[in-house]
């Protein structure tokens, strides 16, 4: 039985990125979010991580997690839609919370938001008295509300460094944690927490990867074991890899980090060769183009903050974003 596929048209705004098959049946979708962008005044705010039918067909703004808090708190847009996890999303509303904030997905967690809770932070301040809190943003808003200021993997060492504090608590990513002490003086308290998707990579299958490739650059997320960190050539943000690759133009590059931003980053640098080892995050990889025009359509699934933690979730955000 012969089946008809959606015939390519070279209008699609995805010609070029996706297979032709795959542009063509994500055209209609994409018209319908446009649509519906319009008749809410609603934006799309798009990790580093989305696949490219959503980074490049649907995201009106793009970025890590520091730049998604930063283009939320200064949209004039009436909804956000964030294409992304949940933690951003509440970032999202945090930093911004008289706009509508909507996640495509419920089950969009984060392996290191859900390693901590409030009380084990409340915990850790009775053991530690006085220490400041340095909380990354992967975390709840109820983590977030126990303290001092919270960080992004791009701007966790400039963070530690602008407390003045010879220790700091450092939550809940050990991994990253371990990353800024050995980027700056100040002693740093680790909790255990650690990302489900950064954890899985290995320094021996880096070294194939420069066995094989003498020329390959190693680019990797903080988050990852601190002895894949030490094969790296470049350790950043994803938004500061991305940056890396345009600025140097490698010849090979891997990026040790969730593979669907190779994807991303590929299109627009052709002259370089992207080796993958694939590591997805399954929580990412909930959103799809559907669930956008679904959570546009319905007006879901509405991200709030409870009052009894939202100023002191804000502060320690806007304080983040007051540093850099
Ligand atoms: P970035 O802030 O570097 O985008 O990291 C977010 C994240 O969840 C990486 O796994
Ligand atoms: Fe969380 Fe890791 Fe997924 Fe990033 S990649 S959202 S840190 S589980």
């Amino acid at each position: 039985m012969a089946i008809d596929l959606p015939t390519a048209n070279t209008n699609l705004r995805l010609d070029g990125l996706v297979p032709d098959v795959e542009a063509a049946m994500f055209e209609p979708i994409i018209e319908e979010i446009d649509e519906l962008k319009h008749n809410r005044n609603a934006i799309v705010l798009a990790h580093n991580y989305m696949t490219p039918d959503i980074f490049h067909g649907v995201a009106d703004l793009r970025g890590d997690s520091l730049e998604l808090a930063r283009l939320a708190a200064s949209t004039s847009a009436d909804v956000i839609v964030l294409a992304g996890v949940h933690f951003m999303a509440e970032t999202a509303k945090i930093a911004n919370p008289n706009k509508t904030v909507l996640i495509p997905h419920t089950q969009a967690g984060c392996s290191l938001a859900e390693s901590i809770t409030g009380a084990d932070v409340r915990l850790l301040k009775e053991r530690y008295p006085g220490v400041p809190v340095v909380t990354y943003v992967n975390t709840s808003a109820e983590v977030k509300a126990e303290s001092d200021i919270c960080c992004t993997s791009s701007n966790a060492v400039a963070i530690v460094e602008s407390l003045d504090a010879n220790r700091v608590i450092f939550l809940p990513d050990q991994y990253l944690g371990r990353w800024v002490a050995t980027q700056t003086d100040v002693d740093v308290i680790l909790w255990h927490g650690s990302c489900e998707v950064h954890e899985r990579f290995t320094a021996s299958e880096l070294r194939d990867y420069r066995n094989l490739y003498p020329e390959i650059q190693i680019i990797a997320h903080p988050e990852c074991p601190p002895e894949v960190l030490d094969e790296a050539d470049f350790v950043g943000s994803t938004s500061g890899m991305i940056n890396w690759v345009r600025e140097e133009s490698p010849a090979q590059v891997v990026m040790v980090t969730e593979c669907s931003m190779s994807d991303n980053v590929a299109v627009e640098s052709p002259d370089t060769e992207f080796l993958r080892p694939c590591n997805l995050c399954p929580h990412m990889k909930r959103i799809t183009l559907e669930g956008i025009r679904d959570s546009l359509l319905y007006m879901r699934h509405e991200v709030n903050v409870d009052s009894s933690i939202a100023l002191r979730a804000q502060r320690a955000v806007e304080r983040m974003l007051a540093v850099t």
